[in-house]
């Protein structure tokens, strides 16, 4: 059982008359100054949302929930609050309101913060992210007294959309279109599994020659692709996913779930390298 170093229930105000006594307890990250997160790098933090949250959040007011909720208005909400999202009981239940230290900690080691949180992280942001993250956060979800930096957008190459996409996202490119996209669809009727290769000119190959299908990436910076001739019900999908958020190289034999349609659960991962056609 993990021990929290305080009661989670405690009101507030004893919450805070501890910090001021004891700020030396506990191994917890220091909160980021107000100075620190005015002065943080608008477009690392930007990078690195894109790439470690955006898949599961939207920023904008009104934004929609996606396997995370909307973080529009965040920093002065109740933990767990959101509406219309069905927060877990041990978010809704962690009794705190959201700063900028809590969300350090959070995007650090989510279950330390709240034991028992459905929100599961591939890995800590790294430590130099995290502070530009949190003040792009506030920037985006109406938290921030202070401007976006607009000379540092300008600068930023992925922004210019006249720039070929191996150039705006080159890690994405290289991951996906080198390796193997792989497979698993759990349907009632059983379990198929078969890779997919991403290729340059848009078209979608695989290892069984009934399946094929094609890519692109929208105005909206989102990779799309459609796959058809899958040897099971139903035998085409199509999925769209932010392209930020799959800049960062990973390998695994599950890094995403989706459910085509319903009762249908497709998994798919990334595997190193692929054969060599005619190979
Ligand atoms: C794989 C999906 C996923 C990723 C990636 C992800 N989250 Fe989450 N996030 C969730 C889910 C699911 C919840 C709800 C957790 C719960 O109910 O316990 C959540 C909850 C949250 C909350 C609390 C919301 C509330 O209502 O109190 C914050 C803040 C948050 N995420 C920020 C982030 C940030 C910042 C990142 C990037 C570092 C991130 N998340 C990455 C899925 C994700």
């Amino acid at each position: 059982m993990p021990t929290p170093t305080r009661p989670l229930t405690a009101p507030a105000a004893t919450v805070a008359v501890l910090a001021v006594l004891l700020p030396a307890a506990g191994a917890v990250a220091a909160a980021p100054t107000r100075d620190e997160l005015v002065n943080a790098d608008y477009i690392r933090g930007r990078t690195a949302f894109e790439q470690r949250c955006s898949a599961c959040h939207t920023l904008a007011d009104g934004g929609g929930n996606l396997t995370g909720p909307n973080l529009y208005g965040i920093m002065k909400r109740q933990a767990g609050a959101t509406p219309g999202f069905d927060s877990s009981p041990a978010l809704s239940a962690a009794g705190f309101q959201w700063d900028p230290g809590r969300m350090v900690e959070f995007i650090t080691a989510p279950a330390k913060l709240v034991p028992g949180t459905r929100m599961a992280i591939p890995e800590p942001v790294p430590e130099a992210d995290r502070v530009p993250l949190v003040a792009f956060l506030m920037l985006e979800t109406g938290a921030a007294d202070w401007p976006r930096p607009a000379a540092a957008m300008a600068k930023d190459p992925s922004m210019d959309k006249s720039r070929p996409i191996q150039e705006r996202f080159p890690s994405f490119w290289n991951h996906l279109m080198t390796n193997t996209t792989r497979y698993r669809m759990e349907t009632p009727a059983g379990e198929v599994r078969f890779d997919a290769y991403f290729n340059t000119d848009g078209t979608v190959t695989s290892n069984d020659a009934r399946i094929s299908g094609f890519w692109q990436i929208d105005s909206r910076d989102f990779f799309c692709y459609a796959l058809r001739g899958v040897p099971a019900k139903p035998d085409q999908f199509i999925e769209c996913f932010p392209v930020r958020a799959m800049a960062i190289p990973r390998f695994a034999p599950e890094l995403w779930t989706s459910n085509p349609t319903a009762g249908v659960t497709l998994h798919g991962g990334i595997e190193r390298g692929r054969p060599q056609p005619g190979g």
